[in-house]
């Protein structure tokens, strides 16, 4: 008989068995349909995860069919795993509104939202991208929910632009003129502020990144030791250098960050850059994708959202955007390589997060 299971009746007889036991695996399919706990397709696009007492959870964009879900219509989904592949559905962390008068109204814009957690405080604090119904992309404003426990409901607390009255730690004189810069023509109203991410640092130190400057110029800035507001400090990170879509992390002290260049819903080539001091100076570290040019030139169909410190290495997380029909959108979670001290990123059709348990 144990001879008989090494033959093509004992495989057919294994999807049997195997069907019985709810599936686990390590392995992560780039690009595909990723069920939850429900076996739905996990809506919670331009997400980020936050690993809070040994779970991880993933907020992103809720997503409905069609165009119209490039607007919110429901509001930031949250999900938990404890091993980043099997994911349970805990619901609705912000929900849109129906009051007209309010920023959140269902058919504003809420992109990107990413939640830290404040040891202080005690508070879980989700930041996004705000666009009021009605105005296309031009209020390019930040807002603030807050809530007491991780999958919420968070609290809406308002939107702003950003550093309002004051001026880039980084900002030649020069470049203090109304008439010649976007960043002093919006020095009195507060910065420009659409794609973003959130960043603790090990010292507890959090920073909000963000496209300004009519998206030319990516903007860090601290926050207040609450999280909730800009602190008053904050640098221009890659001057005039058309970057969104930031992504941030830290490895061996120094800071890594992954971008796209500014093509809307259509994929173009990503960027990176190192640094050594989280106000920069940044250098270029160019493509971080390896693989054939059509690959390189579009980043195999994404654009980054968040890395992910996993094991002794990061995940890269990007969306591959499906913007005719939002909810199909799909994710592009791929590990971070490193050729030398440069972040790289290959394909692979499946991968598995032990790859990313051993020292890169
Ligand atoms: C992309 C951006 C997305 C979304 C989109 C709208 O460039 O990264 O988050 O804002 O534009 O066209």
């Amino acid at each position: 008989m144990k001879s008989l299971c090494l033959s093509v009746l004992c495989l057919l007889m294994a999807p049997v068995a195997v069907a019985q036991t709810p599936i686990r695996s390590d392995a992560i399919a780039p690009g595909a349909l990723w069920p939850d706990d429900k076996g739905v397709h996990i809506n919670a696009h331009g997400g980020g995860i936050l690993q809070h007492d040994g779970v991880y959870y993933w907020f992103g964009e809720h997503k409905i069919a069609g165009d119209a879900g490039n607007r919110a219509h429901v509001g930031v989904h949250v999900y938990s795993s404890r091993n980043l592949t099997d994911w349970k559905d805990e619901g609705v962390a912000l929900k849109v509104v129906d009051d007209p008068m309010s920023d959140i109204v269902r058919g504003s814009v809420i992109e990107r939202p990413k939640v830290i957690y404040n040891a202080k405080t005690r508070k879980f604090v989700m930041w996004f991208h705000l666009e009021l119904k009605g105005l296309g992309y031009k209020a390019a404003r930040s807002a603030v929910a807050v809530a007491d426990t991780v999958t919420g409901p968070y609290r809406y607390t308002g939107s702003f632009r950003p550093n309002a009255g004051v001026w880039p730690v980084n900002l030649p004189d020069r470049d203090k003129d109304p008439a010649r810069t976007v960043v002093a023509r919006d020095f009195e109203t507060g910065q420009m502020a659409r794609d973003m991410t959130l960043f603790v640092d090990d010292d507890g130190a959090a920073y909000h990144l963000y496209a300004s400057e009519e998206n030319h110029t990516l903007h860090i800035s601290r926050l207040t030791d609450d999280y909730l507001r800009p602190a008053g400090d904050y640098a221009r990170m890659l001057p005039m250098g058309d970057d969104e879509a930031p992504a941030i992390f830290k490895r061996k002290g120094r800071y890594y960050l992954i971008t796209s260049g500014l093509t809307g819903w259509a994929p173009n080539p990503a960027k990176s850059y190192v640094a050594d001091h989280i106000f920069g100076p940044w250098t270029a570290l160019g493509n971080p994708v390896r693989g054939t040019p059509e690959q390189q030139a579009v980043t195999f169909g994404g654009q980054s959202t968040f890395v992910l410190p996993y094991g002794d290495g990061h995940i890269f997380m990007g969306d591959i955007w499906r913007p005719k029909d939002a909810i199909d959108g799909r994710y592009l979670w791929l590990p971070i390589e490193w050729e030398n001290d440069k972040p790289v990123i290959r394909w692979y059709d499946t991968w598995n997060l032990k790859t990313l348990e051993t020292p890169q």
